[in-house]
């Protein structure tokens, strides 16, 4: 049988990623780091910060106890220091109130500030194994077209859709390497092949079940904000 998710486990290893700075760790603490840098920032712009920021603040005990001013310094450059700023908290909290430990589960991270569901998941699904959804706009964007979805991706009703669906595609073997894998086939066919201009169709190992690749839809999906 050959799933959405076993579908994208295979293209994952035959044509994704692999080498990455922030692949081949289970360090959550590194995944985390990566993970807010590449929230609103390139992957080519990151990986010298991310490398950087590593090497200058390997753990978080190391992090808390920095100011936040070397903190945003190394941050000078990537904007949005917001991230920033909540990145040194969350190392605070975490050894104020987690003995220094990172938490265990796409939940708790989520409490953490900075961290949205996505986020969370993705930190645990990569670091844990964790069977949990990812929805960042890359994979709403692979999902509004896989289903021929049609709302607003930004409207809530919209948003509460596409959380179904991406839990509803979860792989059913639950192991670490299956989910690491998985959730690194979704960033990377959003990234790399289902991109917003122009997609590499011919090559998408998704397009023969593809809503919008079978309608010719593509450049219809996903749907502009409403005005
Ligand atoms: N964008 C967000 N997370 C990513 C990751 N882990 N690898 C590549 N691009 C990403």
């Amino acid at each position: 049988m050959s799933t959405f998710a076993n579908t994208l486990i295979h293209w994952q290893r035959r044509h994704g990623r692999h080498d990455l700075p922030w692949q081949n760790t289970r360090d959550p603490y590194a995944i985390w780091i990566a993970e807010i840098m590449l929230q609103q920032t390139q992957v080519a712009t990151v990986i010298p910060y991310y490398q950087r920021f590593i090497g200058i603040f390997p753990d978080i005990e190391t992090l808390a106890r920095a100011s936040l001013d070397a903190v945003l310094a190394l941050w000078s450059g990537l904007g949005y220091y917001t991230r920033g700023r909540n990145i040194h908290k969350a190392a605070c909290l975490m050894v104020a109130h987690y003995q220094g430990r990172f938490p265990s589960n796409a939940a708790a991270i989520e409490q953490l500030p900075g961290i949205g569901r996505s986020t969370a998941a993705a930190i645990a699904a990569f670091a844990y194994g964790e069977r949990c959804a990812i929805l960042d706009g890359n994979v709403k964007r692979v999902l509004t077209r896989y289903f021929g979805i049609n709302g607003y991706p930004g409207e809530k009703k919209t948003e509460i859709l596409l959380w179904e669906k991406a839990e509803s595609l979860l792989p059913q073997e639950n192991t670490h390497d299956c989910m690491a894998t998985y959730t690194q086939a979704l960033m990377d066919l959003g990234a790399l092949v289902c991109t917003r201009h122009q997609p590499q169709c011919r090559v998408c190992p998704l397009r023969s079940d593809c809503v919008a690749f079978r309608e010719n839809r593509t450049a219809k999906l996903p749907a502009p904000k409403p005005r």
